[in-house]
């Protein structure tokens, strides 16, 4: 097998074993909406039934085309699409299971004309439905090796004054996490009450996993190949308006495969969440532990936009 067909076969493998959003909130910390009560909320907003940076895109901008990258099964443009963010929605993946799953949620949602899904590489994007007034991409852009080639691509697809918002993991490359940031996560996780720390695969969560450069590569050979590479990259090719970051290098090492445990109505579930929350923002401010997630928005810095 090729790298291509590597990667390609990981993903169509992932959404052939788990198609729906709900693993998400059980599994992932991003997915979680306790995360968002307890601290993500302060820096987007909210809106009924809404996570995430969707109110904040909600608010921000007013397009009438948009293109998404890295898809997966679809769910953030059929949300949108659902509450009339836009007209038209072009959304993109690697993995042809994840875009089939896509069509088959716009189709039951009455979203067919609205959101088109295609397969396609992100380190080799070709598009023939431009221009696009923004292209938005959610946790999908540090999968990307080839980050210059994708912005260019960018900047020739955005209709003029069109915007590209990003929302992303941005930390150490490979998921090689720093020692402060698993010192810290290992010693909150070893002080947080026992019944919370039984991950999804049923194992108890003793110590945050580390893993090799070749280890994460054979577990997944799409995982942040240059993750570091992406403000330097986009802040090459886009003029930034907005860089908000939202925190997560501690919290996500704590709660990753546990989180579905802590639950919105259990009030020391929530008081944890606060408390590796308040830590998590203290490391970050105080710079012991790298930013890993990101929104970063901007405007073309190329003359020849939409040509
Ligand atoms: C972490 S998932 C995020 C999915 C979705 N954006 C979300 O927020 O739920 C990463 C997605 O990027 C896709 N992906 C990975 N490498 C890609 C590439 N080179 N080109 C296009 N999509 C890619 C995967 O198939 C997967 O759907």
């Amino acid at each position: 097998m090729d790298e291509t067909s590597d990667r390609i076969g990981f993903w169509d493998r992932e959404f052939g074993e788990h198609s729906d959003a709900e693993r998400a909130s059980e599994v992932y910390t991003l997915g979680s909406p306790l995360f968002w009560k307890t601290y993500g909320d302060r820096r987007f907003g909210s809106e009924p039934g809404a996570l995430g940076w969707i109110p904040w895109l909600l608010r921000t901008y007013r397009p009438r085309r948009v293109l998404e990258l890295g898809c997966g099964t679809g769910d953030l443009s059929l949300d949108l699409a659902r509450r009339g963010f836009a007209d038209r929605f072009v959304a993109v993946d690697l993995s042809s299971v994840a875009v089939e799953h896509g069509r088959a949620k716009a189709a039951a949602d009455g979203l067919a004309d609205a959101v088109a899904f295609r397969t396609g590489d992100l380190n080799d994007l070709t598009l023939d439905d431009e221009p696009f007034d923004l292209v938005i991409a959610q946790m999908a852009v540090h999968h990307v090796d080839r980050l210059e080639v994708l912005c260019e691509r960018i900047q020739r697809c955005l209709s003029p004054g069109g915007s590209f918002a990003i929302n992303e993991y941005v930390g150490p490359n490979r998921w090689q996490l720093t020692r402060m940031q698993t010192a810290l996560a290992n010693a909150l996780l070893a002080r947080m009450p026992k019944r919370y720390r039984f991950q999804t695969d049923g194992h108890f969560r003793l110590k945050v996993p580390r893993f090799t450069v070749e280890e994460m590569i054979a577990r997944d050979p799409t995982e942040s190949p240059r993750s570091e590479d992406i403000e330097p990259v986009f802040r090459d090719h886009f003029h930034v308006d907005h860089r908000i970051d939202y925190g997560g290098s501690i919290a996500t090492l704590v709660f990753d495969s546990i989180v579905g445990n802590l639950r919105e109505d259990d009030p020391k579930a929530v008081l944890w969440f606060k408390r590796v929350m308040r830590v998590d923002h203290w490391a970050r401010l105080t710079r012991l532990v790298p930013v890993t997630n990101l929104v970063l928005a901007g405007r073309s810095r190329s003359i020849t936009t939409g040509a």
